[in-house]
């Protein structure tokens, strides 16, 4: 595993390319992707799953990776590529709880702030929402902290609970000009900054030299711009918004009700889908706006009407709606189960973004290193990209 950063970004580069016909296809999109026909045997067994089994390997890259290597040898290598060192901790840190804030974000907070030890200056806090992180890590260190955050109530409730604190807030927003010198001689720090606000505070603070940044990156599909903009380099490799979002989907962490309704909604659509192909079978894939919230209450007959008529596609007379719903469930468990292929390569998508990020980061002075600062049980978000300013 090669441990210098650019390299390591090289590496999953490579993989990633050559094993783009494997995590490119969504096979909510395609119904059987053309790796299904080189791979007969994967694609039965990938059918024939049971549901615990799924589940398991749809929780774990690593184990997927396993699972799948007697099929697809090329996936092997990616093992140890996705592991990544964890951070080491500073014994000081002791909120256990943290006023306002859940067990499992007060444990994430905890771990991000063991994991980048005392602040040498005054910290800036980007998109700091409430600012509990910058508050707990005044709690254990003192000294002095910034939060900036473009919304005024979170500000406003942010100030309430710092009140015997040297905690100021800023309502502003981090992507105006001029932003960066809130950074300036300060140690920036970041707790789930999505895609173009990790983006924005990596630019902005080496524009003013900050001396330490840390920060854990998250949503990487909200962004601006139509596909990932690599900075440490051209690349080959183009990501756009839908691969984005394959590197943050996650299979487990919702709780049982969110996901029986995540799992009916895409069945329900997937019938959509069926009955458009079954119209138009040599029509292309096309997106459809999102389904709106309060259809969650609707029948499967009202759903599917509602949708279709919204969309143009006029229903068949006599159509065989508990048919039809039959089939969407069916597709959905075959998507289910086909997606693990693409699922297996999220870790290394996700590693390659940050990869590219941190090499860009080395190249602008910085010592910087990527860690797992807390377990994926906590967040699978747990990435934490530390750069320090060379001396
Ligand atoms: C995912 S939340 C993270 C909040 C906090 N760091 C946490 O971990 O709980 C993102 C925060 O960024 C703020 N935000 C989004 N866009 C922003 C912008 N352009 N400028 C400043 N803050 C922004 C949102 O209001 C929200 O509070």
């Amino acid at each position: 595993m090669p441990a210098n950063l650019a390299h390591r970004r090289d590496h999953l580069e490579t993989l990633l390319l050559e094993s783009q016909p494997l995590w490119q296809p969504a096979t909510f999109r395609e119904r059987r992707p053309a790796w299904c026909t080189d791979h007969p045997e994967l694609t039965h067994d990938l059918l024939t799953l049971d549901d615990a089994t799924l589940r398991s390997l749809s929780e774990n890259s690593e184990n997927s990776i396993t699972w799948l290597s007697s099929y697809l040898p090329q996936i092997e290598p990616l093992k140890k590529l996705i592991q990544l060192p964890k951070a080491t901790t500073s014994p000081e840190n002791s909120n256990p709880k943290i006023h306002g804030v859940g067990a499992r974000k007060a444990a994430q907070i905890n771990a991000f702030i063991a994991a980048m030890g005392r602040p040498q200056t005054p910290t800036v806090e980007w998109c700091s929402g409430k600012g509990h992180l910058s508050r707990a890590l005044l709690r254990t260190h003192g000294g002095e902290a910034l939060a900036v955050e473009r919304n005024p109530t979170l500000c406003h409730s942010g100030k309430l609970l710092s009140k015997d604190l040297a905690h100021q807030f800023l309502q502003a927003d981090v992507m105006a000009p001029k932003i960066a010198e809130t950074l300036r001689s300060s140690h920036a720090i970041a707790l789930h900054a999505c895609g173009d606000l990790h983006q924005r505070l990596a630019l902005a603070a080496t524009e003013v030299h900050a001396p330490a940044i840390h920060f854990a990156p998250c949503c990487y599909q909200l962004t601006a711009h139509e596909h990932y903009l690599p900075r440490s380099k051209k690349s080959p490799l183009t990501l756009n918004k839908n691969t984005l979002k394959l590197a943050v989907t996650e299979t487990s962490s919702s709780a049982p009700g969110r996901t029986a309704r995540s799992e009916r909604s895409s069945a329900w659509k997937l019938a959509f889908i069926n009955l458009r192909e079954q119209l138009h079978p040599e029509a292309p894939y096309q997106t459809f706006p999102p389904i709106p919230g309060h259809w969650q209450q609707l029948s499967f007959q009202e759903f599917l009407t509602t949708l279709a008529t919204r969309e143009g596609i006029p229903i068949p007379k006599s159509f065989d709606f508990p048919k039809s719903e039959n089939a969407g469930w069916i597709r959905h468990q075959e998507s289910r189960r086909l997606q693990l292929v693409r699922l297996s390569y999220r870790r290394a998508i996700e590693l390659w973004l940050m990869h590219d990020l941190a090499a860009w980061l080395e190249q602008q002075n910085y010592h910087v290193s990527i860690t797992e600062f807390c377990p994926r049980t906590l967040t699978p978000r747990n990435l934490l990209v530390s750069a320090r300013l060379k001396k």
